[in-house]
């Protein structure tokens, strides 16, 4: 019988499986090109009001990005913005979200799905996850629909695109917006034409570190809608718009405009992410024959349609079947050891974090500004939500996508070290 790393047995990986960020001269000249022009933001070219006054037709790396993401993505218009969090607050200001509204969206995500919400004093109301795919249960939304929902926020958990034409039905059917938040998804593809960002209203994306494209940070806003494109374009530009001069403002914006550094980047990457997605599958479906024979252990069900995966987090349910009492986080510690690299995820949902659970205390008396006598209590959607706790408490594991940018090899390795762990259960230290 081997031992455990976690005991002191030698470790099935050493070292990372892949390397990432990718990148070549191409990127390092694309860098220096826009040092070299000394045009370092959007506004040094075209495409609305320029402080000297100027009209241009120049097009900077930022723009000639969005228009290459936005075909990517099957999608009329792309704006560049400096984080996925900013590109869900000026979607959600863009469709006029504020005050008195409810969301619908899931609390099985990152932070900034839930927070955007509030940034706009609007209030999210939480629906369960689909046990097998982790996403928005659109089975489940309907009866969270009251006289002052307005939008249904979906997340494409994990770059895996949500049951969109059942939750479009839903938002038809009751007149709602859809946002997509898809700042974990760039690239995921259905039906050969269907992209992240390109079926709802308005979607979103991130680029940051950790994400399957990466510019440090960054972020992007989608849409097929004209009107919606003008709104996103002013509130990304301190309220202006493209026909008004510099010092004209006509909404309240923001500047969370993308920088021609980034652009530059965002570029390349672009231009490697269906080549990346490819060897993500292939490893992934290796991946997958490999553990198949290991109990307890499923990994979530994939869209049925999907034609280009994302793959951005690689989640294995751990079912704990099979394994002599052995928690999820127990397991996730043995692979860690093992050199794995894994985690246990969103170790809450959203809503039990102390931002919802000590809301009355420390925003109780802005309620008013929410349309609200007073905060609803958000634990109650720990009982509302048991397959967003299940996943949270005892079940998901989380591996990023850039451990199945690696060869043959790494899958090989990576699929030894699931497979000693399981042996090794007994070995396993019980500490939750
Ligand atoms: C689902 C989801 N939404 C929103 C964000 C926010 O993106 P950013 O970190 O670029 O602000 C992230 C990423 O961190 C995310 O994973």
């Amino acid at each position: 019988m081997q031992k455990l790393a976690l005991n002191g047995g030698s470790k099935t990986i050493d070292g990372p499986l892949a390397k990432w960020p990718v990148f070549d001269e191409q990127d390092e000249k694309a860098l220096l090109d826009v040092l070299h022009s000394g045009k370092w933001w959007l506004y040094a070219y075209g495409g609305g009001p320029r402080p000297d006054g100027r009209v241009t037709d120049d097009m900077g790396q930022v723009e000639r990005f969005e228009r290459e993401f936005a075909a990517a993505h099957y999608v009329k218009h792309a704006f560049g913005v400096t984080s996925g969090t900013d590109a869900l607050e000026i979607a959600l200001r863009a469709c006029d979200i504020g005050p008195g509204d409810e969301v619908i969206t899931t609390g099985y995500t990152f932070i900034a799905t839930s927070s955007a919400i509030l940034s706009v004093c609007a209030l999210p109301v939480y629906v369960d996850i689909h046990p097998e795919t982790y996403n928005i249960d659109p089975a489940r939304i309907e009866e969270a629909i009251t006289p002052k929902t307005r939008a249904i926020l979906v997340v494409h958990f994990g770059g895996e695109l949500c049951d969109m034409d059942a939750i479009m039905a839903i938002a038809r059917k009751h007149n709602l917006v859809v946002i997509e938040d898809a700042c974990q998804a760039a690239g995921a593809i259905i039906r050969g034409n269907q992209a992240a960002g390109s079926i709802g209203d308005v979607g979103t994306f991130s680029f940051q570190a950790s994400k399957v494209m990466s510019s440090g940070e960054g972020g992007v806003a989608t849409t097929q809608n004209d009107a919606l494109a003008e709104k996103l374009w002013g509130y990304r530009n301190c309220g202006r718009i493209k026909t008004g001069v510099w010092y004209e403002h006509h909404a309240s914006g923001t500047n969370c405009r993308m920088t021609e550094w980034q652009g530059a980047i965002l570029r390349g990457q672009l231009r490697r992410l269906p080549a990346q997605c490819e060897l993500r599958r292939q490893n992934y479906e290796a991946f997958a024959a490999k553990i198949r024979g290991i109990p307890g252990l499923k990994l979530r069900t994939l869209h049925p349609e999907g034609t280009q995966r994302c793959l951005s987090v690689i989640v294995t349910r751990f079912t704990g079947e099979g394994w002599d009492g052995v928690h999820r986080n127990d397991f996730v510690k043995a692979l860690q050891a093992e050199g794995v690299p894994i985690s246990i995820g969103y170790g809450w949902a959203n809503y039990m974090n102390p931002l919802f659970l000590n809301i009355q205390q420390t925003m109780g008396h802005r309620a008013f500004a929410f349309g609200v006598d007073k905060f609803p209590d958000f634990r109650q959607y720990a009982e509302r939500c048991p397959y967003t706790e299940r996943a949270c408490n005892s079940e998901a594991t989380f591996m990023l996508h850039d451990v199945f940018l690696t060869d043959a090899a790494g899958i090989g390795k990576l699929a030894d070290a699931f497979a000693k762990v399981y042996e090794c259960r007994a070995q396993i230290p019980r500490t939750s």
